[in-house]
């Protein structure tokens, strides 16, 4: 017997059982669903629509379920989806009365319901895990806030700049991130239970009051847009999708980075693995598989996008397929911040490598302009006198460094002693002192800033 098969004169075709049934992925909402539930029979007591004695045994039944679950004796059948299941087993332990449960519902706001109590949840730990991983970003700043390496634009060598620095971008992205999640979660905040199948109901109930124990901030307004929106999932699996992006990026550089032409870092022995044929082999592959498992995100994302595009008003079975690549999501999500907190903060450093590099590719030229337009020269001519310098010194095999303030002198008559100063990696990194600029100053200014936002 199904919970709609009365008119029915055929019973349902076995393939077509398992081909409808959503049991295998709906069962991680049961606890949601059983929190619903007991706020709605709560409800049903309240407003008289059922006795308080009813509620009290439909409420220990499905607490009873809930303590099943947890312990995984719960037994489950040929149920279509999680709220048959439950409901099944309710009537099959405290009778007829079990059937009283579904007053004034649908499954259509029961399966909102239960996903927008597992979203909120899920947005929560991962505000809270961005927070840990910003933590970790932050003290490895701290922890080599003086290192410097080149800057890069087109992944050509452009200025220096402090790594602390580089750890600080990471950290605002991910505060973005954090920012478009707490945002998100203010539209899945919204009860939709009570809209039943999308019309509402005929019985006198009482929707904030399920919303407000549920810890729903908002009802929906409209029952059958309650029904019919999956947008808070999109918005979470789009939050999701950019702070992959940030952490396959940020993946990435380590990556190159670990490799021999860079040499930059070294990842921990503990956070690699090898290779079955190569023995001298130590692959990054923790940041591989970030970057790997980004794909699955946006996967998600698109599949949600095509999923709602075509869909009428209201409620619509393929809505049953939004949960899985969902699920996984988030799992992704969670598990990538994780491993990142516990990956980036034991990376190694070969600090003297970083900042040879630095010095490759003329990096401070730049710096030789901002002396001159500092002395009066328009910022246009400064650009061509340095233009010209660089030009002489590729002739002449020589390199910034190597350059004498009578050699300079030939090109400018504005260049001083100071000047020659200002072409090491040091002064350059030191004289960026605009806000937000790469100077040990401004980096630590930043760093006692994040301090105090992320205590
Ligand atoms: N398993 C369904 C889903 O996940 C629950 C809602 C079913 N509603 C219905 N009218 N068949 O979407």
């Amino acid at each position: 017997m199904k919970l709609w098969d009365a008119k029915f004169k055929k019973e349902l075709d076995k393939e077509a059982e398992v081909f409808t049934s959503s049991l295998s992925v709906d069962k991680k909402l049961a606890d949601y669903d059983i929190l619903g539930s007991v706020a709605h029979v709560k409800m049903l007591a309240k407003c008289k629509i059922i006795k308080g004695k009813e509620a009290k045994k439909i409420v220990s039944g499905l607490k009873e379920i809930g303590r099943e679950l947890e312990k995984g004796k719960f037994l489950f059948k040929d149920d279509e989806d999680i709220h048959t299941a439950i409901e099944r087993s309710l009537t099959e332990r405290i009778g007829p009365l079990g059937e009283k449960l579904h007053t004034g519902r649908s499954r259509n706001d029961q399966i909102a319901l239960d996903e927008r109590l597992y979203t909120k949840d899920e947005i929560k730990k991962i505000v809270s895990q961005i927070t840990e991983f910003q933590r970790a970003i932050l003290r490895a700043a701290k922890r080599y806030q003086n290192v410097i390496m080149p800057g890069y634009t087109h992944l050509q060598h452009s200025q220096p700049v402090l790594f602390s620095h580089w750890l600080l971008a990471y950290l605002e992205m991910l505060e973005r991130d954090k920012q478009r999640f707490n945002e998100s979660y203010v539209r899945v905040d919204v009860s939709p239970l009570g809209a039943a199948a999308g019309a509402g109901t005929s019985l006198p109930i009482d929707r904030k009051f399920t919303a407000k124990i549920l810890g729903f901030t908002r009802v929906a307004e409209n029952s059958i847009d309650a029904v019919s929106d999956r947008d808070f999932l999109l918005e979470t699996a789009s939050a999701s999708s950019i702070l992959m992006m940030h952490l396959s990026r940020l993946s990435e550089e380590i990556i190159l980075w670990n490799s021999e032409e860079f040499g930059f870092l070294e990842i921990d022995e503990s956070f690699a693995t090898g290779s079955s044929l190569m023995p001298q082999k130590k692959n990054p592959d923790i940041p591989e598989l970030i970057r790997g498992k980004t794909a699955k995100v946006y996967g998600g994302l698109f599949a949600l996008f095509s999923l709602m595009k075509n869909l009428p008003l209201s409620y619509n079975r393929d809505m049953q397929e939004d949960k899985k690549g969902f699920f996984e999501m988030m799992e992704i999500v969670s598990s990538c911040l994780s491993i990142s907190t516990k990956f980036l903060p034991k990376i190694r450093l070969d600090k003297e490598r970083m900042k040879e590099m630095a010095e490759k590719g003329e990096t401070t030229a730049t710096d030789l302009v901002e002396y001159l337009a500092m002395k009066g020269v328009p910022f246009r001519k400064a650009h061509r006198v340095v233009g010209k310098i660089l030009g002489y010194l590729e002739d002449s095999r020589k390199t910034l460094k190597e350059l004498t303030l009578t050699e300079l002198k030939r090109f400018s008559d504005k260049f001083e002693k100071d000047a020659l100063e200002r072409i090491k990696v040091e002064s350059s990194v030191r004289s960026k002192t605009s806000f937000g600029g790469t100077s040990p100053k401004q980096v630590q200014a930043r760093i006692r800033d994040w301090e105090k936002r992320l205590a």
